[in-house]
């Protein structure tokens, strides 16, 4: 018996073929009804009580490693999809990997980031949960302004705590900080109490520019604008500048940018006009300058506020808001290629 066990326990030692059929084989040659190992088994019931003693035990573990072994061969013998592994081929080249890419929504961001950075503005964040005086009163609203209404602002834990409404509010918190010249640009996320729909969404993302410094002018404003709409859409791109209001500008102003689309000739997407808004700027008030500490009377400056959906929409020809959250990687896939 003692050899008959150990017989088989080399043979159990020694097998190591990976096809599932082989592996069934070795199974039934020891564990069948017929298998070596089941005979031991009935052989077992036949001996003296005190060889029974002697060979109980190690009968049982080797049935238990049998077991254990025929297992482990099975699961490497089948590859992921249950398909047969025939053998293993160590020199075929590795399956590819599935590689991410960059949000649309982050292409755009590190493309201006890279523009502003080429002409000295650096980066600043600030909390997205914002308080009252940054988000509001240093960017000189009146308490009555409209977009202090409840409407379009996610407040938090009372009045005093909201979710910034846009990235103006960096600016005050970077003037607090430092002293001219300041030239920065912060972008980031931010919150709006809208109804989500193809041209809206409660969030999205901006980027703000804020240059301040002795006698900084309109022109200069102008002239920024302009170099940044040429490295971004292209060299002959043409702006337009129409008065607007904020409150934390003044003079303020809105920008278009000759449609990239039809090169300024008017089409569906530029609603035949030639051009496209694509951002907000103007010269900062005094109000604000002192507000944040900073004499207006020897320092001006200006600010530049843009929607980074909106630019990413237009330049990658997107219709919906909303496909920038929804994470659908059929929609992310098409920027693989685009880095
Ligand atoms: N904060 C404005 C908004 O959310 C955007 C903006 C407009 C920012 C003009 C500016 C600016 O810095 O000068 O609508």
């Amino acid at each position: 018996m003692k050899e008959k066990i150990e017989n088989i326990a080399q043979e159990l030692e020694g097998f190591s073929s990976h096809t599932t059929d082989e592996i069934e084989n070795f199974r039934i040659k020891i564990l069948g009804k017929k298998g070596s190992l089941t005979v031991l088994f009935d052989e077992f019931k036949n001996v003296a009580p005190e060889e029974k003693r002697l060979y109980g035990k190690p009968l049982n573990d080797l049935k238990q490693k049998a077991l254990e072994k025929i297992a482990v061969l099975k699961e490497l013998s089948q590859s992921k999809n249950g398909k047969e592994n025939k053998a293993i081929d160590l020199t075929l080249p590795a399956e590819p990997q599935k590689m991410g890419s960059r949000h649309p929504i982050n292409l755009v961001r590190r493309e201006i980031i890279d523009i502003f950075n080429r002409i000295g503005y650096t980066l600043a964040e600030g909390p997205e949960i914002e308080d009252d005086f940054h988000n509001f009163t240093a960017l000189n609203f009146p308490p009555e302004h409209p977009a202090r209404d409840m409407q379009d602002t996610f407040f938090v834990n009372g009045e005093n705590y909201l979710l910034r409404t846009h990235t103006s509010s960096v600016q005050v918190r970077v003037m607090e900080n430092s002293q001219p010249p300041i030239r920065c640009i912060s972008p980031g996320r931010v919150y709006r109490n809208e109804a989500v729909s193809a041209r809206a969404h409660c969030f999205f993302h901006q980027l703000e520019a804020l240059y301040v410094d002795k006698s900084v002018s309109f022109a200069d404003l102008k002239q920024t604008l302009l170099y940044f709409a040429r490295e971004m859409f292209g060299e002959k791109t043409e702006i337009r500048l129409r008065p607007s209001y904020f409150p934390f500008t003044e003079p303020s102003a809105e920008v278009d940018v000759s449609c990239m689309l039809c090169k300024g000739k008017g089409c569906n997407v530029c609603k035949h006009t030639g051009f496209l808004e694509i951002l907000g700027c103007g010269m900062v008030h005094p109000n604000v300058l002192e507000n944040c500490g900073i004499d207006s009377s020897v320092y001006s400056g200006f600010a530049i506020g843009m929607g980074l959906e909106r630019i990413a929409m237009l330049k990658y020809d997107v219709k919906d808001l909303r496909l920038f959250s929804e994470n659908d990687v059929r929609f992310l896939r098409q920027f693989s290629t685009i880095i």
